[in-house]
């Protein structure tokens, strides 16, 4: 019944350490607070990230445009238990600056996350990730998102994407 609130934004959360990332494509990712500014990400329990995050209690969300787009499927369907995702990805791991999970390079933007609380929630944990620390590249140089230069990524369905226009509609 969830698919009635597609299409959804696409992020890469980043488990794991420079030397070991574990790059995890995930939908749900969700805004919490300003002060402090907290993050939500939910994540299977299956998933490898769930693993990491359980040990190490820090995550990346990084913002990929649609150049990433292949990166991105690989992220979201290869599982980091079975493959090295590094191996098979074409971005570049970058020390981040709070945090010992590894930040994107390619990426709009990083925030760097500590996990303050955890929760379960049926089959996903919901990781609240207080942001410590955020880097970011051009796309917001202007303190906003560039929509006229950049596409961010949405999930509609599957394997099917779509992506962000350059109309600014105002109420
Ligand atoms: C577009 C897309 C969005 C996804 N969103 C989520 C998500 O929000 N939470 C989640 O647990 N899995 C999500 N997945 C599935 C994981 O990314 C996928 O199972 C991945 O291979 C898990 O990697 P890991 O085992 O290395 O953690 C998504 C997959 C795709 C393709």
């Amino acid at each position: 019944m969830l698919e009635y609130l597609y299409p959804i934004r696409t992020y890469l959360v980043i488990a794991g350490t420079i030397d070991k990332p574990n790059p995890m494509t995930a939908d749900w990712v969700v805004p919490l607070s300003h002060t402090p500014a907290l993050l939500g990400v939910s994540i299977a329990h299956k998933r490898y990230t769930k693993k990491l995050i359980d040990e190490q209690k820090d995550f990346v969300v990084a913002v990929p445009t649609i150049e990433l787009l292949k990166d991105v499927w690989i992220a979201g369907t290869v599982s980091g238990a079975r493959k090295d995702k590094k191996d098979l990805m074409s971005v570049t791991f970058t020390e981040s600056k709070s945090v010992k999970a590894p930040s994107i390079k390619e990426c709009a933007a990083n925030l760097e996350c500590k996990v303050v609380q955890d929760v379960v929630t049926g089959d996903h944990t919901f990781y609240v990730g207080e942001i410590v620390d955020v880097s970011y590249g051009d796309a917001f140089a202007g303190g906003k998102p560039d929509i006229g230069d950049y596409r961010f990524i949405l999930h509609v369905d599957g394997a099917s994407f779509t992506t962000t226009g350059n109309e600014i509609v105002k109420p």
